[in-house]
């Protein structure tokens, strides 16, 4: 795709001096920050846009971790829909958006729409084409900055319209430069839209609503404020949250030279308030005697009120900051992360896939507390504290997570406090909370993450209501176990927790096929989840309990074993098998069989020794059932260094990252699943990963790059890892760390987060390092 090269060519462009003709990009945005992020490269898209379209990562301005990402609006997003299709050519407005994955709703959105004349208030008609030079489309994107040219059309006056946004966590910053002498420059604040709930791959299909909003229009301020209730995913989970609204304040530098509201597509000028449906405001501009009208507007956003909205805009970005100032303020927040990591040895296009995988790691969980204080749906209630929210569990507790507690260790506290309070208003750990629970996916992996954190020494949470919540996690099932089988997206449950816990796993060991979907995929995650709380009661002293969990999560799993076919496969209660297709989550019974990362031995005698396992890996790799695109494989190639064939799984390492990652605009192979995907990249390509995530070990795979020098916040010195000759030798010859020699290919948490020198010794050919299952190594 032509526009694909281009955009590439623009992100260098900012990044370097070039400027391009036509969208003069300004010097302040030009400047590398330094040798280390010259590559920083956020692609449009990047996201993997299978044929569902399930990319997910869109261009979008704005801090790590921030409340709100600035996008240009191609689309009107619903599940399954994006509102940037780097595709579509035409821009609809500028989009504040809080859907953080593409198979999420989105909620409390405000967009921004610039015009010319006619005001057009509706998404269909207000479209604006993107300006081509060529092939070139004229769009310039990074992590801080994003900008386009659009045409105006001919009834219009025609000209060309330049944008330009960043964005602080809770305020965007917008300019638009309006064709000279344009006549009548307006800039509309879209409150509400019909919107559509439900999603294409639920049973209901989609449907239209139209939420009931607010605006606020005060001339002599310069202000446009409002309200959207709008929550695409009410009709899932248990929390109703019937408070939530995402509040707005729109400041603009020029006075209104006229002003009115829109409703249902009809503009009302003067007037300067109204409550409804489909409801916006807009505000004309008087040009300003010579050359193009420019107009500046800063959009602070709150889930509290309009007035918090109005605070955040006035904290975060006061009067009189330019946006080349919140840009680079921006670009700050991002090179302080980034620019942690050095990387040598690796091509431009590993360049740009590892570090736009750091970006694409560090935007969720995001921030939904404002000045210390947050609104939970769980309570429909403000309180202290800080909150986050987008917190998809069973992604990111495989590797996501072990990752923001490296690199991102000071956010950690927070994001489990907050989930501690989503128990503590809500009764329950978060599974998948999008504003509130919604009940997507399967088991309770909070308790990963939440263990996870005590075992690497992080500290700021209470550990008795951490204790009490995994342990409820653990003990305590959905209502109605025995009748609801808690489908997902199924409307109208009580949170959905381990369903079929009561019913037959707690007696058992499995979860009832014939009462509870996705069963066979709940007895494997459950019995992972166990093995966290063990891990957490042991710590605390529990060991009563800690003996009681960690048996179960050990024989709970073997229970679905078949030993007639070496495959895991779902039951039913009466204990029949229900078939090799029946149980699973996003996976398949290839991928499931080797779901017991707590106890890889235990599973590997079952399928008949180290040998017989090496076989079996090879039959999943070699027969195409691995899938990376989804994250049950994403541990699979590292369990052939825990079975004695380390350089096996050193090929098939490499083999995975070329088939699924490359830095063109498609270039994930599946959802990014809030940062999981990237995840699995960036711990692949420094040699080591977090298969067994509690345990505070990591696997060795094998380094890509010569070097790479990473400067984690808690350590006192660099770690350092030396792989010469990586690049094009994937084999391991030797490892040591810090000058001690390591022969089995386990790395310690303590090995990697408190820094110090990692050598691996390389070659081209297999080795017989941690490979000592396989008889004549090299002759494969
Ligand atoms: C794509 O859609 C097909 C048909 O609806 C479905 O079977 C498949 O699982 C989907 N794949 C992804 C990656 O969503
Ligand atoms: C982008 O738009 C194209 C063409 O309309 C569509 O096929 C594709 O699924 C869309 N991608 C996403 C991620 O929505
Ligand atoms: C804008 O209007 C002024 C005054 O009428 C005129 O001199 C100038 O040429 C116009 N500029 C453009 C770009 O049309
Ligand atoms: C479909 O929607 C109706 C009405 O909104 C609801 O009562 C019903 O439970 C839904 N059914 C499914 C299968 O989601
Ligand atoms: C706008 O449309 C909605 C839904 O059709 C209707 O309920 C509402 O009364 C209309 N409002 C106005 C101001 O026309
Ligand atoms: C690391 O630093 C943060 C503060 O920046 C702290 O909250 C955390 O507990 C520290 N400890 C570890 C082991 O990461
Ligand atoms: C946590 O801290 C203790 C006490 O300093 C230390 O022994 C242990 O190794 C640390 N754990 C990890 C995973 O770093
Ligand atoms: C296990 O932990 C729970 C919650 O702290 C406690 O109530 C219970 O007594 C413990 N059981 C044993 C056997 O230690
Ligand atoms: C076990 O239960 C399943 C599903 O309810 C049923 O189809 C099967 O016939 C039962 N098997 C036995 C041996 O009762
Ligand atoms: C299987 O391989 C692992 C990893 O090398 C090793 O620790 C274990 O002892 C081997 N098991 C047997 C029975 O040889
Ligand atoms: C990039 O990755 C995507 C997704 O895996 C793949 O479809 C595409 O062919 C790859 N492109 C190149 C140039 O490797």
């Amino acid at each position: 795709m032509s526009n694909v090269k281009w955009k590439l060519a623009v992100v260098s462009a900012i990044l370097t001096t070039a400027v391009r003709a036509g969208l003069d990009i300004p010097p302040a945005f030009k400047e590398p920050p330094s040798d280390e992020v010259d590559a920083v490269n956020p692609l449009i898209g990047n996201g993997g846009d299978s044929p569902n379209g399930s990319g997910g990562m869109i261009p979008s301005a704005a801090p790590p971790f921030a409340m709100t990402r600035w996008t240009a609006q191609t689309d009107e997003n619903y599940v399954s829909v994006t509102p940037y299709n780097h595709t579509h050519t035409s821009v609809h407005g500028f989009q504040g958006t809080h859907q953080p994955a593409i198979w999420m709703g989105e909620s409390g959105q405000v967009v921004v729409s610039p015009g010319l004349g006619t005001v057009n208030p509706l998404f269909e008609d207000r479209g604006m084409d993107i300006v081509y030079d060529g092939e070139e489309r004229m769009e310039a994107v990074s992590a801080n900055y994003y900008a386009v040219l659009t045409q105006a059309s001919e009834a219009d006056g025609g000209g060309v319209l330049k944008t330009e946004m960043s964005a602080s966590s809770r305020v965007g910053h917008l300019r638009f430069t309006f064709p000279t002498n344009a006549s009548s420059p307006y800039i509309l604040l879209e409150a509400t839209r019909p919107t559509i709930l439900g999603s294409p791959a639920s049973p209901n299909g989609t449907w239209t609503i139209y939420p009931s909003g607010l605006v606020i229009v005060d001339p002599s301020n310069q202000e446009i404020c409002g309200r959207n209730p709008e929550r695409q995913d009410e009709i899932l989970g248990p929390n109703a949250a019937p408070s939530f609204a995402g509040y707005f304040c729109a400041r603009f530098n020029a006075p209104f030279s006229s002003y009115g509201v829109a409703q249902n597509g009809s503009t009302t000028d003067g007037a300067t308030s109204a409550e409804g449906p489909v409801l916006g405001a807009y505000a004309r501009f008087a040009a300003a005697g010579e050359g193009p009208m420019v107009v500046d507007v800063r959009v602070g956003v709150s889930f509290i009120s309009v007035d918090q909205a109005r605070r955040n805009l006035e904290t975060e970005i006061p009067d009189g900051t330019s946006l080349e100032e919140t840009a680079q303020a921006t670009r700050a927040l991002w090179v302080e992360k980034l620019g942690r990591v050095k990387v040598e040895g690796a091509s431009a296009d590993e360049r740009a896939t590892f570090y736009t995988g750091i970006f694409h790691t560090l935007q969720y969980p995001y921030e939904q507390d404002e000045d210390g204080m947050y609104y939970s749906g769980y309570d429909d209630s403000v309180h202290e504290g800080n909150s986050y929210t987008g917190y998809s569990n069973w992604d990111t507790y495989r590797a996501e997570w072990a990752w923001l507690i490296l690199l991102a260790p000071e956010r950690i506290p927070g994001m489990v406090r907050s989930m501690l309070q989503d128990y503590v208003e809500g009764g329950w750990l978060p599974m998948w909370k999008n504003i509130v629970e919604t009940n997507i996916m399967v088991a309770t992996h909070a308790d990963s993450l939440v263990a996870e954190a005590h075992v690497k020494n992080i500290t700021g949470f209470d550990l008795e209501t951490a204790y009490a919540a995994v342990y409820k996690d653990a003990t305590v099932p959905p209502v109605d176990d025995w009748t609801i089988s808690y489908y997902d997206r199924e409307e109208d449950v009580g949170y959905e927790v381990r369903a079929g816990l009561s019913s037959v796993y707690e007696e058992k060991g499995w979860v009832a096929n014939d009462i509870h979907s996705e069963s066979a995929s709940r007895t494997l995650d459950y019995a992972y989840d166990d093995w966290a709380v063990a891990t957490l009661a042991e710590l605390l002293g529990h060991s009563e309990n800690a003996s009681f969990f960690r048996a179960r999560s050990q024989t709970a799993p073997f229970t679905i074993f078949n030993a007639d076919t070496g495959f895991m496969e779902a039951r039913d209660a009466n204990g029949s098998w229900a078939g090799q297709d029946q149980g699973w989550t996003e996976g398949d019974m290839w991928a499931y069989t080797f779901d017991v990362i707590q106890d890889v031995p235990g599973l590997i005698e079952r399928r008949g020794g180290n040998a017989s396992f090496v076989a079996f890996l090879d039959e999943h790799f070699d027969g195409g059932h691995n899938d990376q695109t989804n994250e049950p494989s994403h541990h699979i190639p590292y369990l052939y260094a825990l079975a004695g064939a380390a350089s096996k799984g050193q090929s098939r390492i490499r083999e995975v990252a070329a088939a699924n990652y490359n830095s063109t605009v498609d270039g994930l192979s599946g959802n990014e699943d809030c940062g999981q995907m990237s995840a699995w990249y960036i711990f692949s390509a420094l040699g080591f990963y977090p298969v067994d995530p509690v345990s505070a070990t990591y696997v060795v795979g094998t380094p890509f790059y010569d070097k790479v020098t990473i400067s984690f916040p808690n350590a006192s010195q660099p770690l350092v890892i030396s792989a010469p000759g990586a690049p094009t030798q994937p084999y391991i010859k030797s490892l040591t760390v810090n000058g001690e020699t390591i022969s089995q290919p386990i790395l310690t948490h303590q090995q990697i987060a408190n820094g110090g020198k990692i050598v691996f010794e390389m070659s081209d050919t297999p080795q017989g390092w941690a490979s000592t299952t396989l008889v004549g190594v090299g002759q494969y």
